[in-house]
């Protein structure tokens, strides 16, 4: 393995512009602005346009992390989408954005993982960068999750919505404590019921729509994360007082908040945007993180702590130090 560090150098992200609020869903659905903000904290969601598709999504967030550090796409070596909703079954979404961006001699693949598709992605491309097959990285969690909603089924169509966020991660010589510090991902295909979608290519050959017992998820939320956040804190020999932010999958306040409250985390110290974004799986991460960078609270040199959870079920952390060593 190539002795060096991989920085995580800049971020973008991308929404689509039509906004879905709770009052929009109440007319479509039994729901009500109350029980949703009540029992997930989400206010709206963003939608795809008519014709718009994840590649486009996961463009738009790729060539602003791009822009952020004056690079182009002929700049990047390896390209993964993390996405439960491809927009075909194949050619992977990460060869369209390949070509979009124009990077041309880039590798690129798609990671799924669900809602634990970023954390995931991004340790498939640490290892790779670590291993010499490249020197920078875009990994980009981008999704069209109202494409794979039931809009009659009011459990679930009112958690999800579509977005795209991406990093930049670049190779450099070896630097102490700086860049991905550590990463820790589990799975357990036991739990496959009460999170998954009815449909696939080999089973139904539909698309297919979600199905979740979203309480028995709950149940493993806390558990499991705070377990593998324990974990990647004690791999990179840290402790909860070194993390400057925790960067959390945002599926649900009350999981955001059980995971604050386990950690011991004051509320200056958690990015939180499920309130506007609602559940974009593979993207509310690095869409969270561009929230926070953009508007000032995330600043160069701080440490990240990423977590999140998914169908499978998949789940994992990552411990980051953002930015470059130089501040440049
Ligand atoms: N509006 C009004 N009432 C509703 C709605 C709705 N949108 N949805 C369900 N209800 C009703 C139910 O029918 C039920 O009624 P009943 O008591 O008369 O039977 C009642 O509300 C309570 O339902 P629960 O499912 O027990 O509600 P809960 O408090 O568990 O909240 C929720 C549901 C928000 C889904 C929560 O369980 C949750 O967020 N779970 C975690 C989901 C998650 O983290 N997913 C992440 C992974 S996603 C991925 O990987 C793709």
């Amino acid at each position: 393995m190539a002795d060096g560090t991989t920085l995580m150098v800049s971020v973008g992200s991308y929404l689509p512009e039509r906004v879905m609020t709770n009052h929009d869903l109440a007319e479509m659905v039994d729901t009500s602005d109350e029980w949703i903000r009540q029992r997930t904290g989400i206010a709206q969601r963003h939608i795809v346009a008519e014709g718009q598709k994840t590649s486009d999504l996961a463009r738009h967030a790729a060539e602003r992390a791009l822009e952020h550090c004056g690079l182009t796409g002929s700049d990047i070596d390896l390209i993964i989408v993390a996405t439960s909703t491809p927009d075909d079954t194949f050619p992977s979404t990460a060869t369209k954005v390949q070509h979009q961006i124009g990077a041309t001699t880039a590798i690129a693949f798609d990671v799924q993982a669900v809602c634990a598709g970023f954390v995931y992605a991004l340790d498939v491309a640490d290892a790779m960068l670590s291993a010499g097959r490249g020197r920078r990285a875009l990994v980009i969690g981008a999704e069209s999750f109202s494409k794979i909603l039931n809009w009659e089924d009011r459990s679930t169509c009112v958690l999800f919505g579509d977005g795209a966020g991406a990093v930049l991660l670049e190779r450099c010589e070896a630097v102490d404590d700086f860049g991905i510090l550590a990463s820790r991902l589990h799975a357990d295909g036991a739990h496959r019921d009460i999170l998954y979608v009815d449909g696939g290519p080999s089973s139904s050959g539909t698309v297919g729509h979600v199905r979740m017992e979203g309480n028995k998820v709950f149940r493993h939320a806390v558990e499991k994360l705070s377990s593998v956040m324990d974990e990647v804190l004690a791999a990179a020999d840290m402790t909860v007082d070194q993390v400057d932010w925790l960067v959390p999958h945002q599926a649900n306040i009350r999981i955001i908040e059980g995971m604050q409250k386990k950690m011991g985390l004051s509320d200056e110290r958690v990015v939180k945007t499920v309130h506007h974004h609602a559940n974009t799986s593979a993207a509310s991460i690095p869409l969270a993180l561009a929230a926070a960078v953009g508007d000032g609270r995330v600043r160069n040199g701080q440490i990240l702590a990423f977590e999140a959870i998914g169908g499978g079920l998949v789940w994992g952390a990552a411990l980051v130090r953002y930015g470059r060593p130089n501040g440049q």
